[in-house]
């Protein structure tokens, strides 16, 4: 028999991977997912509204995920706010919220991982060792404990997506990963839990990110095709804030995320990591023939 979510209660509450995967037995049909790691913003819950409109039943992960952090990181200082969130949650009208522990999902003894190759080496790989593995592996645990139809990725962490994609395919996961688009404050600012770590000062000069992305994407409208001019494009905007620290700009295949050289001539990626003192903002564009 099958217990009808009731979102106007609020949404049913699980905290352990058995409990999740009994609900969902109880729970049968389509079902949309949307993973998050909390502090909620407007970026999550467009994913959420989105998962709604495509689907009759719906669960959003808040998962802080340890794996993913490395040494150094801020995992232990991550914003959280549960309670907030989960009031979000509610006004959402999703059907279940899926709150594990750390303890539940990494339990004394755990050793198994799950590693993405080639597309992991490069980009945010490089700069952040392992955190591809720990986000494979638990976005599979997730997957295996939710059993979602359609799973809502934000276009914003666009390795991410793309790493996610491949494993779905790679293990024949029977899930639908849906890409969304990245949702921006006014300024051009894309949405990030971590923008609360930017001072009011760098808060101000944080938009700057945006503009070098248009201005590449200005120029490549514009017919620009070299791979280098459309990189150093990027790079004149940012030199121009002395606030913003360049980490990297990658004009990459879109697919494998190969960096490109001379001519592009195929859909490729633009992004790059700024830096505002220890605060790292990612942010891309997509370059495709249609935006000519
Ligand atoms: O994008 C995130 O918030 C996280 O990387 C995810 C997908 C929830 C895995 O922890």
């Amino acid at each position: 028999m099958t217990t009808p979510a009731n979102p106007a209660s609020g949404p049913d509450i699980l905290t352990t991977p058995a409990a999740m995967q009994r609900w969902r037995r109880d729970h049968p049909g389509e079902l949309g997912f949307v993973p998050t790691m909390g502090y909620l913003h407007d970026g999550h819950l467009a994913l959420v509204r989105r998962a709604k409109a495509e689907n009759p039943l719906n669960v959003v992960s808040i998962f802080v995920n340890p794996t993913q952090f490395g040494p150094g990181e801020d995992y232990e200082r991550y914003p959280r706010d549960e309670q907030r969130d989960l009031s979000l949650l509610r006004s959402a009208g999703v059907d279940a919220v899926y709150l594990p522990s750390p303890a539940d999902m990494y339990p004394p003894g755990y050793q198994t991982y799950v590693t993405v190759e080639a597309l992991t080496r490069r980009l945010e790989g490089e700069a952040r060792p392992g955190h591809f593995r720990g986000v494979a592996t638990v976005v599979l645990k997730l997957f295996n404990a939710v059993s979602p139809t359609r799973a809502y990725f934000g276009r914003k962490d666009a390795q991410q997506l793309r790493v996610i994609r491949r494993m779905v395919r790679d293990l024949d996961l029977p899930i639908e990963i849906v890409p969304c688009d990245i949702v921006r404050e006014p300024d051009g600012l894309a949405m990030s839990s971590r923008n609360v770590y930017l001072s009011p000062a760098q808060r101000a000069a944080a938009p700057i990110v945006r503009r070098a992305l248009d201005t590449a994407a200005t120029a490549w409208a514009a017919g620009e095709r070299d791979a280098e001019a459309l990189r150093q494009a990027a790079r004149n905007v940012i030199s121009s804030e002395p606030l913003a620290q360049l980490e990297y700009v990658s004009l990459a295949d879109d697919e494998t995320l190969e960096e490109l050289e001379g001519t592009v001539d195929r859909p490729a990626l633009l992004s790059l990591v700024v830096r505002f003192g220890p605060t790292r903002l990612l942010d891309n564009i997509e370059l495709r023939e249609q935006h000519a």
